[in-house]
C-alpha cells in the first residue's frame, strides 16, 4: 500500500475566533489539487467551524491538538473523543512535546488517549521526538524507539493502520534550527524499521512519518524530499497561509 504524503499544521494556542476562520478560508481557496493530504490542527474553538468550511474538499482534513482519556464524565475543561468526532475532526495529534513537558504527559497516558481516538474512529497523529541533551549524548535513537514503543507496540496491525506518526525533535520546534534532511532521514528510518519489526513491512510501509521542527517553505522540499519523510508537522510558518500552502506544495 502507498503511504499518504501529509502537511499537516499545528495551530497550537494561536488564532482566535475570526483570524481562524479566515486562515482556514484561504489555505482552502489557495489549495492546488494534487494527492497531498492537508490537515488543519486547530484549537476547539474553530473546529465545527473548519469541519463546515474544508466539506467539499476532499483532500483537507481536520485535527485537533489534544483530547482526553476518559470517555465522558468530570473532569472539568477537558474535551473528549466523542465530542471531537461530533464536530467532524478526523485526527488528533497526541504526545507533543509541548504535552510532554507542560503538562506532564507520559507515554503511558499518550497511549490510552491514541485508544480511546482509535475507538472513536480518528487517526491519532503521535509525536515523537528527542531533547538537545539527548542527541548530544548520541542516545536520540535509543529514546525516540522507546517512545514509539510504549504508545503504540500495544497496538493491533489493523490500529496501527490508522495512526500517523511525527519525529520531532525537540531541539528544533520554534527555534529556527531544522533537523538536517540526512537527521531526519536517518530517524524516520529507524521509526519505520521499528514498525517493520512489530508490525510487519506492509504496516511499516504504509505508515506516514512526518517531520515537524522549524519547517518553512525554503527548507520543506528537500527534507520532503528523503526517501523516509512522508511530509511535516508544521508549527509557526502554518499561521500563515500562503507559508503554508507553498510547504504543502513542496513534495
Ligand atoms: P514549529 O514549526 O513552529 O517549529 O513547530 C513545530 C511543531 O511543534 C509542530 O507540531
Amino acid at each position: 500500500m502507498e503511504r499518504k504524503q501529509i502537511a499537516a499544521g499545528n495551530w497550537k494556542m494561536n488564532t482566535d475566533y475570526n483570524e481562524g476562520r479566515e486562515l482556514a478560508k484561504a489555505v482552502v481557496a489557495g489549495l492546488q489539487p494534487s494527492d497531498v493530504l492537508v490537515v488543519l490542527g486547530a484549537p476547539y474553538i474553530h473546529l465545527k467551524n473548519i469541519s463546515s468550511i474544508i466539506q467539499d474538499v476532499s483532500n483537507i482534513k481536520l485535527a485537533a491538538q489534544n483530547c482526553h482519556q476518559e470517555e465522558s464524565g468530570a473532569y472539568t475543561g477537558e474535551i473528549s473523543a466523542a465530542m471531537l468526532k461530533s464536530c467532524g475532526v478526523d485526527f488528533v495529534i497526541l504526545g507533543h512535546s509541548e504535552r510532554r513537558e507542560y503538562f506532564g504527559e507520559k507515554d503511558e497516558l499518550i497511549a490510552r488517549k491514541i485508544d480511546i481516538v482509535l475507538r472513536h474512529g480518528m487517526q491519532p497523529i503521535y509525536c515523537c521526538g528527542e531533547r538537545l541533551e539527548v542527541r548530544e549524548a548520541g542516545k536520540h535513537e535509543e529514546l525516540v524507539g522507546e517512545q514509539v514503543k510504549a504508545a503504540l507496540f500495544h497496538l493491533s496491525k489493523e490500529q496501527m493502520g490508522q495512526v500517523v506518526v511525527a519525529y520531532e525533535p525537540v531541539w528544533a520546534i520554534g527555534t529556527g534550527r531544522t533537523a538536517s534532511p540526512e537527521q531526519a532521514q536517518e530517524m524516520h528510518r529507524h521509526i519505520r524499521s521499528l514498525l517493520q519489526k512489530k508490525f510487519g513491512k506492509d504496516v511499516a510501509n504504509a505508515t506516514s512519518i512526518l517531520y515537524g521542527g522549524s519547517v518553512k517553505p525554503d527548507n520543506a522540499r528537500e527534507l520532503f524530499g528523503q526517501p523516509d519523510v512522508d511530509g511535516g508537522l508544521v508549527g509557526g510558518a502554518s499561521l500563515k497561509a500562503r507559508d503554508f500552502l507553498e510547504i504543502a506544495g513542496s513534495f
